[in-house]
């Protein structure tokens, strides 16, 4: 049977030259459009830390995919990591910088139980700002990371090393 590396090999789609010159974007729509790739991924991601989380956090937007199918089938919460603006109550704010300028992103006070060990999900790790700021709104909230699963790793960036000290699981690294 194919392993689902290969899955995502198979489907992920290569696209030259996106979003500028010279950079070469991995597109993984194909992969979560298809039925058994997606649940093949989601249970990869679970079998890692299986036994070691109470919550799955997602990150806004394409991690709100893998996490809402997480929580789904290993019958735990979503925890909403959102960008800045949208939640409308009390929030933890963490920034982290990107290639032009800074960003930010958000969690409710309150939405995660003091004392939680929470498995946090995206789709991809590039640089690690995104994933290192949501770690960080996770233990501000006084609960720890049980550990960061991504679909894709870009190696060459940092993003393993910005989050060192984490347990990091990728499917794949480009
Ligand atoms: C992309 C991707 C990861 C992040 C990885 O999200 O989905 O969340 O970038 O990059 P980093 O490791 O350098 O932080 P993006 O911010 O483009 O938003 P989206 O998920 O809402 O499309
Ligand atoms: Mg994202």
């Amino acid at each position: 049977a194919e392993s689902i590396l290969e899955t995502i090999d198979r489907l992920c789609a290569v696209v030259p030259n996106y979003p500028t010159p010279g950079v070469t974007f991995r597109d993984l729509t194909p992969v979560f459009a298809d039925g058994p790739a997606l649940r093949g991924m989601v249970d990869a991601l679970l079998a890692e830390f299986e036994g070691t989380f109470d919550f799955v956090a997602g990150v806004e937007a394409r991690g709100f995919l893998l996490a809402a199918a997480a929580a789904y089938a290993s019958g735990h919460g979503v925890i909403t990591v959102r960008k800045p603006g949208k939640l409308p109550r009390p929030t933890y704010n963490e920034t982290y910088s990107m290639e032009y300028g800074t960003n930010s992103l958000e969690v409710h006070i309150g939405d995660i139980p003091h004392g939680s060990r929470v498995l946090v999900l995206d789709d991809v790790l590039a640089t690690g700002g995104t994933l290192g700021a949501t770690a960080r709104l996770i233990e501000r909230a006084g609960s720890s990371v049980a550990g960061i699963g991504v679909v894709l790793e870009l190696d060459g960036l940092g993003g393993r090393e910005n989050l060192a000290g984490y347990k990091v699981h990728s499917l794949r690294t480009y």
